[in-house]
């Protein structure tokens, strides 16, 4: 019997080329907009393996209903919509996409800190509203980046990325603060690891890099922010939750910070009439980390082959819970 595998969304062709090529039953949502969560579970107990991404619902309640599933593969290397803790107890490997957006989420990060430093997505809105006004030699002033101190909060892959562009564009000196210490990227990279408090004090730009967890969500809320310097500037690339969206918006209009770049919301899509939208030191970018052609085709990519993998070999190349398939 053919294996019937559930594709959530229209993920590039690259990856859903190669199941087509394997002896699979694929349902593919052509559907631009998510599957609600009950669509997903109606389908998802009908099928052996589900290829989904982060928009998908996977907690306990739907995988309670899904014990059949024999894998679930996720396409982006984030994977907070699944409830990892439930799939292991249900002995569900999950598979993710790790290091295949690494370069193109630093470059959005780098790019964020760029435009809040220079206020550039503010000035871009007064061209449309006809307020360009004259030139103003004491107007519109931001801030160089050259020698400034960059504190990552996660170094891991994508944190690297984006203290190597830091330091090779800006001589950056980068701190970092994580769980445990990051010799490895230590050796790619000159950085030194701080304790939490140290960072958020002495950073010119905070660049959160971290997953979202129970220990991570709105860990940037107002204590933390009221601990960074005025003129800092906050980039959130991971996940909206990490930082307190009420509190970044009140630390940034009383000035507790200089400004705050965002892909990532909380929720998302964003309201179009936040407050962040609308201050003049805010970028905010609908979530495109990973939005390059050379990102997302490499993640259809892994994601596909963990599944062919395990169909194969019993393998999955990149498992979040590797304990589930024993050694
Ligand atoms: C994107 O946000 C990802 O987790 O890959």
């Amino acid at each position: 019997m053919k294996k019937k595998i559930l594709v959530t969304r229209l993920y590039p062709e690259a990856g859903i080329s190669l199941l087509e090529k394997e002896n699979f039953d694929l349902t593919l949502w052509e559907k631009e907009r998510p599957m609600t969560p009950e669509e997903l579970l109606g389908l998802a107990k009908t099928h052996d393996a589900v290829l989904c991404t982060l928009t998908d619902r996977i907690d306990k309640a739907f995988l309670n209903e899904c014990r059949h599933l024999e894998i679930i593969s996720q396409f982006a290397v984030g994977y907070d919509n699944i409830d990892i803790a439930a799939a292991t107890d249900l002995g569900i490997p999950v598979g993710f996409t790790p290091d295949a957006m690494s370069e193109a989420t630093a470059d959005i990060a780098f790019g964020l800190m760029i435009a809040v430093a220079r206020n550039m997505f503010f000035m871009h809105k007064t061209i449309i509203h006809g307020q360009w006004g004259y030139f103003n030699p004491t107007g519109h002033l931001g801030i160089e980046l050259k020698q400034k101190t960059l504190g990552i909060f996660g170094l891991g892959r994508i944190g690297l990325k984006m203290a190597q562009r830091c330091q090779n564009a800006y001589d950056m000196k980068i701190l970092y603060h994580n769980r445990t210490r990051n010799t490895k990227a230590e050796k790619l990279v000159d950085a030194t690891c701080v304790g939490f408090d140290e960072l958020l004090a002495k950073s010119d730009i905070v660049s959160v890099h971290c997953a979202l967890t129970p220990e991570t969500r709105h860990v940037f809320d107002l204590k933390a922010f009221k601990k960074m310097k005025p003129s800092a500037v906050f980039i959130n690339t991971a996940r909206g939750p990490i930082h307190h969206e009420k509190d970044l918006t009140q630390a940034v209009k009383e000035g507790l910070i200089r400004g705050a770049g965002l892909d990532v919301t909380d929720p998302e899509p964003m309201a179009k009439d936040n407050p962040l939208l609308f201050m003049e030191n805010v970028c905010v970018l609908p979530h495109v980390g990973s939005a390059t052609m050379e990102a997302r085709n490499q993640m259809s990519i892994l994601a596909a082959m963990n599944i062919i993998g395990f169909y194969k070999t019993g393998r999955v190349s990149h498992i979040v819970n590797p304990g589930v398939l024993g050694s």
